[in-house]
């Protein structure tokens, strides 16, 4: 759980942005709630290497350097992250770390760097991808510093096959967008892959947009219950200057939020579908089971990329065949009233009287059948 900055500001970012950025993450509880890391993302850089051939923070936006901007994220009780490339030059075109992995990783380490997403711009096609990502697990490890590795090759080369043995978490998609149809596209490319996801390495549908103000109310908690259950990494994408308390709220749903970091730590999936309605389950430790009800309708119109096929019909059969004829029964008794892109939270032990249907608040949603 952390804060990115690409989302919202794009290559637009300062070391006065970052340094209020992880002031707000403390103030608005943000920390408290479980968000650690602050990720610089794209444009940190200056537009050439050093004379020693090493990457050197941008001179304009942070004249301090990494090392100082490290220090008072480290002092609010934060870890820091950053990002580079594995090709030649990251998607911007600052420098990227082809050819560098053993100086850069060193350079990550010194500055006090604890996260680092790994982009997949400008890499010659003669290249295999897992060698180039395999060169930055090396060169991080040989660091001697932990160091997080977000493999951000955007879901082209199947990372899921292979991410696992080489990164903690790897993308599953093209990038998202501030619009609905994105979070939905998104949705849907991880759709089927929980099996590859468990503790030490996630499948990461991309960062949230809760907060960027084109997403409804309901379509933000359904956003953030999803991201949730998928076991994504929830990264915050939004300006926390300016963040509503409606999306903070989303944003800091507790049992939401026990869900996503439930120790058991098996990602959920989608388990059922009915034109527009499905159901998202994976189970808790202490043999809870978190469910989420989703009703992704709109206007009459059923969203085209919602066709079930190959491996997410597979992953849909073996993930109904766990699900024993109790707790189907109790589902069908938990019917809840869900409007459209809203999505309703489940969580509690099938056949337990004490089950509860509740939205993001934990406030109890009407049951039509009690
Ligand atoms: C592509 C990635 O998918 C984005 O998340 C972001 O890191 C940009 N590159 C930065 O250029």
């Amino acid at each position: 759980m952390g804060y990115n900055t690409w989302n919202c500001f794009g290559g637009e970012i300062n070391e006065t942005l970052i340094q209020t950025t992880a002031d707000l993450m403390v103030d608005l509880g943000l920390a408290k709630a479980g968000y650690k890391y602050l990720v610089v993302d794209d444009a940190w850089s200056n537009p050439q290497r050093g004379p020693k051939s090493d990457l050197q923070a941008n001179s304009q936006r942070f004249p301090s350097g990494m090392a100082k901007l490290a220090e008072h994220i480290h002092s609010k009780g934060l870890k820091f992250g950053m990002y580079s490339d594995a090709g030649g030059l990251t998607c911007m075109g600052y420098p990227g770390s082809r050819g560098h992995e053993e100086q850069d990783a060193e350079s990550f380490a010194s500055w006090g760097v604890d996260y680092l997403k790994y982009d997949n711009c400008f890499a010659p096609a003669s290249d295999w991808v897992v060698d180039r990502y395999m060169a930055m697990r090396d060169a991080l490890n040989k660091t001697g510093r932990p160091i997080l590795y977000s493999l951000c090759d955007w879901g082209v080369g199947d990372p899921w096959l292979w991410a696992p043995k080489v990164g903690n978490s790897w993308r599953t998609t093209g990038d998202i967008a501030n619009n609905w149809d994105a979070m939905l596209r998104c949705l849907d490319n991880t759709v089927g892959l929980s099996r590859f996801a468990g503790p030490g390495g996630w499948n990461d549908p991309d960062m949230l947009e809760v907060g960027n103000g084109q997403l409804t109310y309901n379509e933000e908690r359904a956003h953030f219950a999803l991201w949730a259950l998928l076991k994504s990494p929830l990264l915050i994408g939004a300006d926390l200057r300016t963040l509503s308390k409606s999306a903070l709220s989303v944003l800091t749903a507790a049992e939401v939020i026990a869900a996503n970091q439930d120790p058991l730590g098996v990602a959920g999936d989608l388990i059922w579908k009915e034109g527009p309605i499905e159901v998202y389950a994976g189970p808790l430790q202490g043999g809870d089971r978190a469910v989420v009800l989703f009703n992704r309708h709109v206007d009459g119109t059923q969203y085209p990329h919602s066709n079930i096929t190959g491996r997410q019909a597979q992953a849909m059969a073996q993930a109904q065949a766990e699900i024993t004829s109790t707790e189907s029964l109790e589902l069908v008794r938990c019917l809840l009233r869900v409007s459209i892109n809203q999505v309703a939270y489940m969580r509690g032990p099938f056949g337990d009287k004490s089950f509860k249907c509740v939205d993001m608040h934990g406030m109890q949603l009407q049951m039509l059948l009690p």
